[in-house]
């Protein structure tokens, strides 16, 4: 059986292999798919397996509930997706802990084992929930805090821990050993939730990414526990892709997981930062007549064209500008949007060929060739202000379409980016701002270029 697992989990590497690149990304998806469904299915014939009427019930349900929101979710919503998701992930991973801490034969390493797990798997279904809650805005999603809100954190954190040891060393005077456990599994939740309601922001999509770490470390330790194969190589698979994500993220904002889980997004806004120069705005007739007599435009997306599902506009507007001659390329910033590779998404969704996007370090080598730099719903990324130290974005690295010979910026009104901070970029001499919803405008743009 485990040689059968193992051809499996050969499977899901060769997936994740795959997923790392957005040519074979679909087929790294398929890999990985069809690893899973042949995991469970080689699970009934593993002997002792009972309830068979419960699971396979249950198997169905999960999996229409799955199918079905999968299908309807919109790309922008994918966080929110990703988070109650985990936290799905992490209830099974501390229920199997639960069952293993009240069920009898394990030794004192074991269940320290177990418990190990049920805590990291509280903390990451509360703290996932909260996300969830707070990125569909069903909860405020700005930072929750107060004073002596860490010290009160490490408290809970504590007392859940001397509750799981009264529980384990069976050495509980004034409460029943059982209470005891019931209230290890309360406090560790009420932690997960304390854990994410002072995140908010940018900080969101890196805290879901460090709960899916931990909820891949929980599963790895059940698979220990039940010695599972499969079940401790998927795990490790969960918790080190959530922990190189986790990483990625912070370092593309340039924030640290301290900062990220300990510090307020935000805290230190740019109070008193004069903003130099005025917006000019422009129309769709005069902006198709600077890109149409262009060179090289350089197109740089952001959470805007997702929100607006421009990026078949998109498509359309640069086939043109190709079929005239002019070079175009796509700046692609690592945390543009609202999830890592959100943007290669879109673009591969119209058709976009891979070859014209260009990663951040490229496309701002290329900037002060670009004869327009056309901003479609982007801010944050190109926000010159990363540079100024102080502020809240410092030190992120920007797309630095600023210093492009002209930049056109699509977006509805002066309406701010994820970080919450004004734009230098929309009010330097070389910027002209196309206001309206991305697509209409794009629809605009391209019937004005038709003209020319
Ligand atoms: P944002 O800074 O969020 O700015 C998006 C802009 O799009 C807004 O200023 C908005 O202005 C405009 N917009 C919204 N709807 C629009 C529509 N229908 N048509 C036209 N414009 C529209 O986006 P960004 O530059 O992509 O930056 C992403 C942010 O998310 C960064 O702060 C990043 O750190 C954060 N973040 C990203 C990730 C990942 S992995 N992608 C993870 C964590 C955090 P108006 O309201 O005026 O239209």
């Amino acid at each position: 059986m485990e040689a059968v697992y193992a051809v499996t989990i050969a499977f899901f590497a060769v997936g994740l292999l795959r997923m790392g690149n957005p040519k074979t990304a679909n087929s790294g998806i398929l890999w990985a798919g069809i690893a899973m469904a042949f995991s469970i299915a080689i699970t009934f014939l593993m002997p002792g397996l009972s309830n068979i009427l419960l699971i396979i019930p249950a198997i169905m349900i999960g999996a229409l509930v799955g199918w079905v929101a999968a299908d309807k979710v919109a790309v922008v919503n994918m966080p929110q997706m990703v988070a109650i998701y985990n936290g799905m992930g992490a209830g099974a991973a501390s229920s199997i802990a639960a069952i293993e801490l009240l069920g009898p034969g394990r030794g004192l390493f074991e269940m320290s084992i177990a418990a190990a797990g049920a805590v990291i798997g509280n903390v990451s279904i509360a703290g996932s929930m909260i996300a969830f809650l707070k990125l569909q805005g069903w909860i405020r999603e700005r930072p929750i805090t107060f004073p002596a809100q860490q010290p009160l954190n490490a408290a809970i954190l504590v007392i859940s821990i001397v509750f799981v040891s009264l529980y384990l060393g069976n050495f509980s005077s004034s409460i029943s050993v059982t209470d005891a456990l019931a209230l290890f599994f309360l406090f560790s939740l009420v932690y997960g939730v304390m854990m994410a309601i002072p995140i908010g922001g940018a900080d969101m999509p890196v805290l879901i990414s460090l709960f899916n770490a931990m909820t891949g470390l929980a599963v790895s330790l059940d698979g220990y526990l039940l010695s599972s194969f499969a079940m401790l190589v998927a795990g490790i698979f969960v918790g080190a892709a959530g922990i190189i994500l986790t990483i990625a993220m912070a370092r593309a904002m340039n924030r640290s997981i301290h900062a990220v889980l300990f510090g307020v997004f935000g805290k230190k806004l740019e109070e008193g930062r004069q903003v130099m120069g005025s917006i000019k705005i422009t129309t769709a007739e005069d902006a198709a007549i600077l890109i149409g007599y262009s060179k090289l435009v350089g197109i740089v997306p952001g959470f805007g064209m997702a929100a607006a599902q421009a990026q078949f506009r998109v498509r359309e507007l640069a086939d043109m500008l190709q079929s005239r001659g002019i070079k175009v390329i796509f700046g692609i910033h690592p945390v543009a949007g609202r999830m890592p590779g959100h943007m290669n998404v879109l673009l591969a969704e119209a058709g976009i060929k891979y070859e014209y996007l260009v990663d951040l370090e490229d496309a701002n080598r290329l900037f002060p060739d670009v004869d327009v730099a056309l901003v479609i719903g982007a801010n944050d990324v190109v926000n010159p202000a990363a540079r100024v130290p102080g502020s809240a974005l410092y030190g992120m690295p920007i797309l630095d379409v600023d210093r492009a010979k002209n930049v056109i910026v699509l977006k509805r009104g002066t309406g701010r980016g994820f970080a919450g901070i004004e734009n230098d970029l929309f009010y330097s001499a070389r910027t002209k701002m196309l206001y309206g919803d991305a697509q209409d405008t794009l629809s605009k743009l391209i019937q004005e270029l038709k003209k020319i």
